[in-house]
């Protein structure tokens, strides 16, 4: 617990056809910092610190994607639920890989009350590792997500968002108002700010004026988001106005004109209606 905020130790990972430079320091064996560079492989996310142990590891291991249940799929992405306890050891791998992309504390070893919500991309070889997002199996402040992470091969190109829309349709599907667990780092909150705002400017645009599902606990239910998330997302984008004795839900001219510009670059979604998946009981 200590040393979780010691400084970079991994200078280089081979990852599949990828080559990752890790930003911070993970809890890989201590001897695996003398190497110039460590082998993970990208199906089990076992972890070697010299090719010829890997290479003899490649030759036998048999997975071609996510130990779980594919609880989505589309012809762009796949996603998997894999519970925490069940796949004790393939879920800490993963935390070991995320933590090099992560700065605050995350747990490595106690994966047991977590599920595991993977997304991947498919080929002839298998489902490759995109992104994921952890969710505490019972979360007594409400959260809906713990920790999220797009490799950084795949970051800025839209993935971030579908992990953000995915955790969110899985809260409509529970009947519940979501939120990330905090604190957010730096990069989570501009995807959540993005998201939000994306979210609740759309759903605005879409209703008439005068309609009565336009109050703050409207949104959060239509969306899923805690009343919280969408006050505050409002106040940042001005768009509650106080007028003749009335609070009004508004969508300034400026940011609509954004908004349809921003739509015209076709974002990929995720369609709620493929989505496999009941609350674990
Ligand atoms: N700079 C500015 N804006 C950014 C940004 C960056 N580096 N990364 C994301 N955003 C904002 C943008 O508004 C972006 O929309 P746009 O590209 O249309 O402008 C929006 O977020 C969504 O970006 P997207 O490409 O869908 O996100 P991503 O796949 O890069 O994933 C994270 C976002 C947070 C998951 C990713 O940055 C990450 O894994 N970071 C390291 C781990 C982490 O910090 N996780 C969160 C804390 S638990
Ligand atoms: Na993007």
């Amino acid at each position: 617990p200590t040393e979780i905020s010691r400084i970079r130790n991994i200078s280089k990972v081979e990852f599949g056809k990828w080559v990752l430079f890790p930003w911070y320091f993970s809890p890989y064996p201590e001897v695996f910092s003398q190497e110039d560079r460590i082998f993970l492989c990208e199906f089990c996310l076992s972890y070697y610190g010299d090719l010829k142990s890997f290479s003899r590891h490649r030759e036998k291991c048999t997975l071609q994607h996510p130990p779980g249940n594919e609880i989505y799929r589309d012809d762009f992405v796949s996603f998997f639920e894999i519970d925490g306890r069940r796949q004790r050891t393939w879920c800490r791998n993963l935390c070991l890989v995320s933590k090099m992309f992560l700065d605050h504390k995350t747990l490595y070893y106690d994966v047991d009350p977590f599920l595991f919500y993977v997304m991947t991309t498919r080929d002839d070889r298998g489902c490759h590792l995109i992104g994921y997002f952890s969710k505490e199996k019972e979360s007594t402040d409400g959260y809906n997500v713990a920790c999220i992470l797009t490799l950084p091969q795949y970051q800025r190109k839209g993935y971030g968002r579908l992990l953000i829309q995915f955790s969110y349709e899985l809260s409509k599907i529970e009947g519940k108002l979501g939120s990330p667990e905090k604190p957010l780092s730096d990069l989570g909150l501009l995807s959540y700010r993005q998201y939000w705002s994306e979210n609740i400017v759309d759903l605005l645009l879409g209703y008439s004026e005068r309609d009565e599902k336009c109050t703050i606990e409207g949104i959060a239910s239509h969306l899923a988001m805690t009343t919280q998330d969408v006050e505050h997302t409002l106040q940042a984008l001005k768009m509650q106005v106080y007028h003749k004795g009335e609070h009004k839900i508004v969508v300034p001219e400026k940011l609509r004109q954004q908004r349809e510009k921003s739509k015209l670059k076709q974002k990929r979604l995720i369609d709620p209606e493929r989505i496999q998946w009941k609350p674990p009981v």
